[in-house]
């Protein structure tokens, strides 16, 4: 099995890494941080692959170097707290790249092993749909969409888009926004049960932790 991980120095896409290590033949792990994805993929025996979402020719490098994939998993993401009277366009434009237009080109770009799944982390609407996070919540609402519309483009060569709605998971994704609360999953619970749900015969389209 063929599997890239996107986001894979982050909170959970690490957890998944480690997760997925040792049961996939072919493990490529794609992060923005070089020395610490260099040292990840070194430890886990994957390859490494560097680049910024918000790069159309970077995104296109990394998928054609990954090739044809059975398991993509996109643990990309960001967050941050500004009223909408306030927000600046830099900041609304990272959050929207890491939730929205990263997945966006990963699939323009992405190749398919018969039967791929992609798995895709998002958020229950109702817990992100408050002050402060319009940039989290309206990315996270269109990365929906966008796989409703993938799932009817690629029905017909069987390829799965998976969305799993998560509950607050205590990873660096919390930075902006303070901390984590109290009962937040550890990553490494979530990343287990993930795996396990993907590789399900019968997985549904939305899944909810
Ligand atoms: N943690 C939660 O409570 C929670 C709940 C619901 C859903 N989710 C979703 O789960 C996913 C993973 O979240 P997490 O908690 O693991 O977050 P995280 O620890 O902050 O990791 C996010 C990763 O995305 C990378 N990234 C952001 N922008 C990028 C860009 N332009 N190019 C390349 N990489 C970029 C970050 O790289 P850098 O380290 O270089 O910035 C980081 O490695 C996200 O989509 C998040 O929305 C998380």
């Amino acid at each position: 099995m063929r599997v890239l991980i996107i986001g894979a120095t982050g909170g959970i896409g690490e957890a998944l890494a480690r997760q997925v290590a040792g049961r996939a033949e072919q493990l490529w792990l794609h992060g923005r941080n070089a020395e610490a994805l260099r040292a990840l993929a070194w430890e886990l025996r994957a390859h490494p692959i560097v680049a910024d979402l918000g790069s159309e020719e970077a995104v296109r490098a990394m998928m054609s170097q990954a090739g044809p994939i059975d398991r993509l998993i996109y643990a990309a993401g960001a967050v941050a707290r500004q009223a909408l009277r306030e927000h600046d366009e830099p900041t609304w434009h990272a959050v929207w790249t890491a939730n929205f237009e990263g997945a966006r080109r990963v699939l323009r770009f992405a190749q398919w092993q018969p039967r791929a799944r992609a798995l895709f982390l998002g958020v229950y609407p109702d817990y992100v749909r408050v002050p402060g996070l319009g940039a989290y919540a309206t990315s996270k609402a269109a990365l929906e969409e966008l796989l409703g519309v993938a799932r009817k483009e690629w029905r017909a060569e069987g390829i799965r888009f998976i969305l799993a709605r998560l509950p607050a998971v205590r990873t660096p994704l919390w930075n902006p926004l303070g901390s984590p609360p109290r009962n937040a999953l550890e990553p490494d619970a979530i990343a287990a049960r993930l795996w396990e749900l993907l590789e399900q015969e019968d997985v549904p389209d939305v899944i909810s932790l």
